[in-house]
């Protein structure tokens, strides 16, 4: 190429760039965007909610925003960070889709000079990340775990365990938590262990390392994807005997899991009973719970995360120390951490927990009394 074409190839791009500039700043008034939003995907209700909440807490606000989805995809994570940054932000909120993937991404944001905020899940084993707002993750687990214990009677229970992704921290800390509650009741023959040799052969640890929870996650997580939690729920029925039917209690990390192995297990015509767990809230499983089809989940109330990411973003920005309640070790640092209760919901307090909450509307279901 001669040297006069690639002077005109360079102006046209820059030309380009200036318009797509233009058209950018036109969505926040000063020009550029002050605070930019990184969500895992699309496809599960919980981050669309995630997205509409902070849209909803942002309608009034004096700082433009910009919420990008990475679809899965680490990649698409990366490209979404540095379209943000291009458009001038100061301070991230990210959701990771793979916690030690987005290390990269973020430390390219530092390098800038923009604070990073995790947002729900914690970006692991790299010291750029600045703060760290979620729910106490390891109650969420307890909470599923204690209510397969509450909710069941007798002994010999067959216990199907399942779990998220690994290469989310939060699947750890889940099941951890569940772990913490579930062990002494597996131990003393309470429950039998369905589904996970690895778990099985564990029962006696009451605290589990890492790597033999990445054991245990190995041969039961959904991966968060409701498609492989039919698969698996499907082998292990397959695989097993009338003696691991009958009454079931099952552990499901979360409430698009929940919905997909609950189908299963309501299938199967030597399964009389399960108890199955979730999380999130998810509109779809409320109507589950009401319909007796899930027994329960955790209800992370949203509004309060967006609020709590967005007075840190809104500190930074004024540049005010951002008050946290306490850290979490990701694997290079102590991130300071702002951290929310959870609350267990099922048929006895959904109405109160979720409508008079003003979280859903109650037009939003049916047989709701
Ligand atoms: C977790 C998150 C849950 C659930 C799950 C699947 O990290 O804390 O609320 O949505 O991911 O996306």
């Amino acid at each position: 190429m001669n040297k006069s074409w690639k002077t005109a190839l360079l102006m046209v791009a820059l030309l380009f760039s200036g318009i797509l500039a233009a058209c950018n700043s036109s969505t926040g008034g000063s020009g550029s965007v002050s605070v930019g939003i990184v969500l895992p995907t699309r496809d599960e209700p919980r981050w669309v909610q995630d997205e509409q909440r902070f849209k909803e807490a942002l309608e009034d606000s004096e700082y433009t925003t910009e919420i990008l989805f990475s679809q899965g995809s680490s990649a698409r994570e990366k490209e979404n960070v540095e379209t943000l940054i291009n458009r001038g932000i100061d301070v991230l909120i990210i959701t990771p889709q793979d916690g030690d993937a987005a290390g990269a991404a973020v430390e390219t944001a530092k390098k800038e000079g923009i604070t990073v905020i995790s947002y729900d899940r914690l970006i692991t084993n790299t010291d750029a990340v600045d703060y760290y707002v979620t729910f106490d993750s390891v109650s969420v687990g307890a909470a599923q775990g204690q209510y397969l214990i509450d909710q069941t009677g007798g002994t010999g229970i067959p216990l199907y365990l399942y779990a998220g992704a690994a290469s989310d921290n939060n699947a750890f800390l889940f099941f951890e938590g569940a772990w913490s509650v579930l062990q002494p009741k597996i131990a003393d023959g309470t429950f039998v262990i369905a589904n996970s040799s690895e778990a099985e052969a564990l029962k006696d640890s009451a605290e589990l390392t890492r790597d033999q929870m990445s054991r245990i996650l190995g041969q039961v997580t959904t991966n968060w994807d409701p498609n492989e939690a039919i698969n698996k729920a499907q082998t292990h029925l397959t695989a097993v005997g009338p003696d691991l039917k009958g009454d079931v209690a099952v552990l499901a990390p979360n409430d698009g899991t929940a919905r997909a192995i609950a189908d299963v297990f309501a299938s199967d015509g030597e399964v009389s009973s399960y108890i199955v767990t979730g999380q999130d809230a998810e509109k779809a499983s409320i109507q589950y719970i009401i319909d007796g089809k899930q027994s329960m989940t955790v209800f992370k109330d949203v509004r309060t995360l967006v609020t709590d990411a967005i007075s840190i973003a809104i500190d930074i920005l004024d540049g005010n120390t951002p008050e946290t309640t306490g850290s979490y070790d990701n694997g290079a640092k102590e991130v300071e951490a702002k951290q929310t209760d959870v609350i267990v919901v099922n048929q006895n307090n959904v109405k109160q927990e979720l409508i008079d909450s003003e979280y859903y509307e109650a037009s939003e279901f049916t047989g709701l009394e």
